[in-house]
């Protein structure tokens, strides 16, 4: 990512099931951020988060990287990928060392998430992140620093992501094929909490849902750490198949009217509101209410929430989000989408659009781009942390290097 060498720009690519976007952000003195460049394009060769087509996808990023690299007046080089899917596993562990000296040093922290790492993870998958919950020193629980604290014994908790070797290596290729390196690799829901979530939703507790095309990306936090991740197969793509079933219309048309007249609680949308489907063949076009069509609609949201609900409930974290919902990506811009979740979760909600950078409004407000902006976010803050401390990545660990061993097997 240089406007030739220019290291205060970073850049973020979302791999989406329905999109690919690339963010350009340019630091700026005040350690802010500001997006200077945007590109996307439809996204071909992904099903559920997860490239299937190399060739497509290659042609979906060069595209969108060319569009951002226009309006940026730069030439991207590397950049931060975002990466989600079925495969992804999380799963939380612990580690324990003795401290070395006195007090607690970085090369501590270092060993005791190397400890809460040695867990054994199947063949086909590797560590994504390792990402510190919280740290023990001696019988004092809840921190977050422990460098310098005075102990014999350090504990952690950490939460780690693991994927699938073949999904990640995918990703990588097709970046690699449009001329790009992947600066580092980074979970979707990770990237989009770093954009919509507030500090202090994360220290109550929260629940992040990224409502995509093919997947919706979960993250809870509790106590300011990530407790648990997940990732749910039906998220807008269902949504649009059911109207098109339902209304007997293309996919396109379904689309077009999901986007236009859709409403995800029935009770929201006008019974005496008419809209026109059109038909599939010679077929003439047909009239119904928006009621009608929020009829379609709100049993596939329905079920989305109650197995995130379901989810909650089986990580034990349901009781401890009293920071209530937070609704992102594309598909949480359906009217009456907070009225059900929180009809649902019995908690409030909200919609999560991106903040903590400037720019352009119309991404700044906009739900699809939490995902992108986070990943500027993410690589920013660990910009900075790897070059002395801790990063998110996976302890102290030298980035590329982490990136090619997703082509070596000794990660
Ligand atoms: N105004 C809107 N109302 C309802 N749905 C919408 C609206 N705008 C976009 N969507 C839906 O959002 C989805 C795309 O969202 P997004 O760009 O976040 O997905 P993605 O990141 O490409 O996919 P994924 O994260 O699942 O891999 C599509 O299904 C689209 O129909
Ligand atoms: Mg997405």
């Amino acid at each position: 990512m240089s406007r030739k060498g220019d290291q205060n720009l970073i850049v973020g690519l979302d791999i989406g099931t329905s999109k690919v976007a690339v963010l350009v952000g340019e630091i700026q003195h005040d350690g802010d951020i500001e997006i200077i460049g945007l590109g996307t394009h439809p996204a071909r060769g992904l099903k559920k988060g997860v490239v299937v087509n190399i060739e497509s996808t290659v042609q979906s990023i060069q595209r969108a990287v060319e569009e951002a690299e226009l309006m940026a007046h730069c030439q991207i080089q590397t950049l931060l990928c975002g990466i989600s899917g079925s495969h992804i596993r999380s799963r939380n562990s612990k580690g324990i060392v003795g401290v070395h000296e006195e007090e607690v040093t970085t090369s501590d922290v270092e060993r005791v998430i190397d400890a809460a790492r040695a867990v054994a993870i199947p063949a086909d998958q590797r560590i994504l992140h390792i990402l510190p919950q919280e740290f023990i020193v001696d019988e004092q629980d809840g921190i977050h620093e422990p460098i310098g604290m005075s102990g014999v014994r350090l504990e952690t908790l950490v939460h780690m992501v693991t994927a699938s070797v073949s999904a990640a290596q995918n990703v990588i290729k097709s970046v690699r094929r449009c001329g790009l390196e992947v600066d580092d690799l980074v979970l979707s829901q990770l990237a989009s909490s770093y954009a919509v979530l507030q500090a202090d939703e994360k220290e109550l507790g929260v629940c992040l849902v990224d409502i995509g095309g093919g997947t919706t990306d979960i993250a809870i936090y509790a106590n300011g750490a990530i407790q648990h991740t997940a990732v749910i197969p039906i998220a807008g793509d269902q949504v649009t198949n059911d109207i098109a079933v339902a209304l007997r219309t293309p996919t396109q048309h379904a689309e077009d009217l999901k986007m236009k007249y859709a409403c995800a609680l029935r009770q929201l949308a006008g019974s005496d509101e008419h809209i026109e489907v059109p038909s599939i063949g010679e077929r003439p076009a047909h009239r119904l209410t928006r009621q009608e069509l929020a009829e379609v609609v709100e049993p596939r949201y329905d079920e989305l929430f109650k197995l995130t609900r379901a989810e909650l409930r089986r990580c034990g974290l349901a009781e401890r989000i009293a920071g209530g919902i937070v609704l992102t990506g594309g598909s949480a811009k359906m009217e009456g989408l907070v009225e059900l979740a929180e009809e649902i979760f019995h908690m409030p909600a909200r919609i999560g659009v991106p903040q903590y950078v400037k720019g352009p409004v119309e991404i700044i407000q906009d739900p699809i781009y939490a995902t992108a902006v986070g990943l500027l976010l993410f690589g920013y803050r660990n910009r900075s942390a790897r070059e002395s401390d801790l990063n998110d990545s996976g302890g102290i660990k030298n980035v590329f290097r982490r990136i090619k061993n997703w082509f070596q097997g000794n990660f």
